[in-house]
């Protein structure tokens, strides 16, 4: 690839180290202070590694090995790498949601970048909510960078059944539940669930947005699909480090590749992989920071022309593995050529078309042609009606067909705790029809959105073969869970939305085709609820929590921070 013009003096490190000054000569000498020759940095573009490691995050356990090797690439490509770590978000332990945490890693990386020598940027991330955090704030900064991503761990083993992460776990806690399998069977599958560092293995919330990370032009082509453990995965790591050199002197900045039609391209790819239904809010708010405007209805349009092709679990039957060896997200970028916008550009410097070009499917059950598609349409579906005015989302590929027109009376739990207290009650009057209501899991009332949207089926219901019912949350799900779920209302119960004015026995009424959720409760009754209805307090009086509380917006909007969005640019620090 040929440089630009650019010369070491328009670095933006040059500032700090270049210049001819008492300040650079601070910066050159605790470089030096730190082992680093002159000639390992003068006149190189200095690449911050944002590293997401953590002893916490097992999906990142490999990060330490693979920033090393992102390092020898920056070093090949004559570039200076500094790595910068950030705060991890690990997914099954961060409480109570690494929801809530999201746009502090977003923020982190974006004044990272800022307040430091970097003229380009690897971003390290894959665990769900690490790829669009570190995309939101890199965005937001405006300078050259590539995405890493973690990759998927290996395929999960339990008496040679392949098992999913989560995904089976909640299929087997639902078994040992209703006593089909016994406590042994059960620590058998917690050991052989998760065995090797990367992220969920399944079409997650991790695969999904690492998969819109490479659709959007993020990676190199074919980075997603790559198995944690695999060989290819540390060379792309290494290949990524010379790329970002390379781009530092075209100066390709991602925020330019960022544009309506590769946000719509995203959008297709989420549905055809009949991703995790975070992948809406978070891509609403990547867009956001793009400067594109990307609202729920884009979704449904996108999603009525977009047959599912991945049969993956949630939706479908196979694992990342089994994907990657199919040909991976390009060979399903490839069939879904004729629905995508082809002339975007990518990092590395060629368009999303020549990307794919000769990619093929080596397994056509794993990854669908359009005839034998999984769906013909709808990996995701928006609902609207006078329960959600804002909308919520559904993934009807994983909801019960005979579930998606249903209406029933609702059982209704005001939060959490009310919920875990009561829903393995004996005497809890609830039925297969009946419609389970969660309230206040939603931004502010959970806090922080958690992933509590698959309620759980009552024992005594899952005791009689009862799998899937409707359930309806302002909360998110994990991207590995199934059912009739429906997610995400807004506005949420805790500022009064009207989920928050459901009681039980109240009717209410699904029907996924006519993308309609209506709460069959009179005007008069419910603006009489209304007027009964008081706030609950935020629990966050100071710090981050409050800062979130106060600023965090609704579901529909990506949960975004309102001020990380609106504003003119954040100019680069003087150097004084
Ligand atoms: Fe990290 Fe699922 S726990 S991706």
């Amino acid at each position: 690839m040929a440089r630009s013009k650019r010369r070491p003096e328009d670095l933006r490190s040059h500032r700090w180290l270049g210049a001819k000054d008492l300040r650079s000569f601070g910066h050159r000498s605790r470089a030096l202070q730190m082992g680093y020759s002159r000639a390992d940095f003068a006149g190189k573009p200095v690449i911050g590694i944002i590293n997401t490691w953590s002893e916490i995050n097992q999906c990142h356990a490999h990060f330490k090995l693979r920033a090393e090797e992102i390092k020898r690439g920056v070093w090949q490509a004559g570039g200076f790498p500094l790595e910068l770590p950030a705060i991890s978000l690990s997914e099954p332990f961060q409480k109570p949601s690494t929801m809530l945490y999201r746009n502090l890693l977003a923020m982190e990386t974006e004044e990272l970048l800022r307040s430091y020598p970097v003229d380009g940027a690897v971003l390290m991330g894959g665990c769900d909510k690490t790829t669009p955090a570190l995309i939101m704030g890199a965005t937001s900064m405006g300078l050259p960078f590539i995405f890493m991503p973690a990759g998927p761990m290996l395929r999960g083993n339990w008496h040679g059944e392949p098992l999913g992460s989560g995904t089976d776990s909640w299929k087997y806690w639902a078994e040992l539940r209703a006593g089909n399998i016994d406590e042994k069977a059960w620590e058998e599958v917690e050991e052989g669930i998760a065995r090797s560092f990367g992220h969920c293995m399944v079409m997650g919330t991790a695969s999904t947005m690492t998969s819109v990370a490479e659709t959007l032009g993020l990676t190199l082509p074919g980075a997603a699909s790559i198995p944690a453990a695999d060989a290819n995965h540390a060379r792309m790591a290494s290949a990524s480090g010379r790329r970002i050199v390379e781009m530092v002197w075209e100066d390709l900045r991602p925020p330019g590749l960022l544009t309506r039609e590769a946000f719509d391209n995203a959008v297709m790819v989420t549905q055809a992989l009949s991703g995790s239904t975070n992948a809406v809010i978070h891509l609403i708010a990547m867009a956001g920071r793009a400067g594109v405007a990307l609202g729920l209805d884009r979704f449904d349009e996108i999603a009525s022309k977009t047959p599912v092709l991945a049969n993956v679990r949630p939706a479908g039957k196979y694992l990342m593995e089994d994907f990657y060896y199919a040909g991976g997200l390009l060979a399903l970028l490839a069939e879904l050529r004729e629905g995508l916008n082809l002339e975007c550009r990518t990092v590395n410097g060629r368009t999303l078309g020549e990307n794919i070009a000769g990619a093929k499917i080596y397994d056509a059950d794993v990854i669908r042609t359009r005839d034998k598609a999984l769906a013909i349409a709808g990996g995701l579906a928006v609902l609207r009606g006078n329960l959600a005015p804002d909308g919520a989302v559904i993934k009807p590929t994983a909801a019960e067909a005979r579930l998606q027109k249903h209406t029933g009376p609702a059982v209704v739990f005001s939060d959490y705790n009310d919920m875990a207290r009561r829903i393995d009650d004996e005497s809890l009057a609830v039925d297969e029809n009946s419609v389970l209501v969660l309230q206040n899991a939603g931004p502010l009332g959970g806090p922080g959105m958690p992933e509590w949207g698959q309620l759980p089926i009552p024992k005594k219901l899952l005791k009689r073969g009862v799998r899937d019912m409707v359930r309806i949350s302002d909360a998110r799900m994990s991207g590995t869970s199934y059912g009739t779920c429906v997610l995400h209302v807004a506005p949420e119960s805790f500022v009064g939305g009207p989920l928050a004015l459901v009681r039980d026995g109240d009717l209410i009424e699904l029907d996924v085709a006519a993308r309609r959720l209506e709460l069959k409760v009179s005007e008069e009754k419910l603006a009489r609820r209304r007027t009964e209805w008081r706030q609950r307090s935020t629990p966050y009086a100071r710090g981050y929590g409050a800062l979130y509380a106060r600023h965090v917006t609704q579901a529909n909007m990506g949960c975004d921070f309102d001020f990380l969005h609106d504003g003119p640019p954040t100019p680069d620090p003087e150097i004084h």
